[in-house]
């Protein structure tokens, strides 16, 4: 029960999941990687995405983790099954099924579904809301600027512009957006500026929610009463990581440290 979750992204995106993670489930140890080293995850083929990802979990699993968690919606829309495949002895989940499972008990008619190129072109929410549901109307955007704004930490000094090019042309056609990549909980705030007052919908607690409940079904839950240890990782520049995401992250009495895979 004692044993640890593995929880990945491409970068810094993923710790929107991990922060809800360690907030639901306190109790439990957590390995995080951020494999900025490859991106963003958005550009890449169905094969690189593999190949990156088949290393994470066999890293994991050399952890002895109990579940692998895809805190990404690009691998989740495009490798999931494959990995499930792979490593058929541990549970692995993506954000997708939780996402949209939390989207649609809203009730909400019109929805934007913004992502990175990999998840629009996957049609994966659009096609998955409307097997539920076909009279909703599904919006799909790809706005690729986003992730290099975040990852860079561009985004701090306000992305107003590149926000509004993308989504005011919707604002009157939606009532509700789901922020199809785990980065953009990020710039919430600065979405909100844009398109007002709008049902929000995106991963973190969804799929930290799924998590909790496949684990106590399971019987998995740790009970152990010593402190949870979180481990956090990038395959990248670990001060880069840092920067890019400490006004969102809180990183008191925990280490970044740097990963070779
Ligand atoms: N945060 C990821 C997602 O949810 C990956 C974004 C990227 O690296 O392009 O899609």
């Amino acid at each position: 029960m004692d044993r640890p979750i593995g929880i990945f992204d491409s970068g810094v995106g993923g710790l929107t999941v991990l922060d809800s993670l360690r907030k639901q489930l306190p109790q439990e140890n957590l390995i995080y990687i951020g494999d900025n080293l490859h991106c963003p995850y958005g550009n890449k083929t169905k094969e690189q995405l593999l190949s990156y990802t088949k290393q994470i979990c066999q890293y994991f699993i050399s952890k002895n983790v109990k579940m692998i968690v895809l805190a990404c919606n690009t691998t989740s829309a495009n490798v999931l099954n494959e990995l499930q495949i792979l490593f058929p002895n541990v549970p692995i989940v993506g954000v997708i099924n939780s996402t949209v499972h939390d989207f649609l008990v809203q009730d909400k008619k019109n929805v934007l579904v913004i992502a990175t190129h990999a998840t629009i072109q996957s049609h994966k929410y659009k096609e998955m809301i409307e097997k539920y549901n076909q009279s909703i109307h599904v919006f799909e955007l790809e706005t690729p600027q986003l992730v290099p704004l975040i990852e860079s930490g561009e985004y701090k000094k306000g992305i107003y512009s590149v926000l509004n090019d993308y989504l005011s042309v919707y604002k009157n056609d939606i009532d509700s957006l789901i922020l199809g990549c785990t980065h953009y909980p990020i710039v919430l705030n600065q979405i909100m500026e844009v398109l007002g007052d709008k049902t929000y919908i995106s991963s973190s607690h969804a799929i930290s929610q799924e998590v909790y409940s496949y684990l106590k079904v399971h019987n998995q839950l740790n009970t152990c009463s010593k402190k949870a240890l979180i481990q956090i990782y990038t395959t990248g520049d670990v001060h880069d990581f840092i920067y890019s995401s400490s006004d969102f992250f809180d990183f008191t009495n925990l280490e970044v440290k740097h990963l070779i895979l």
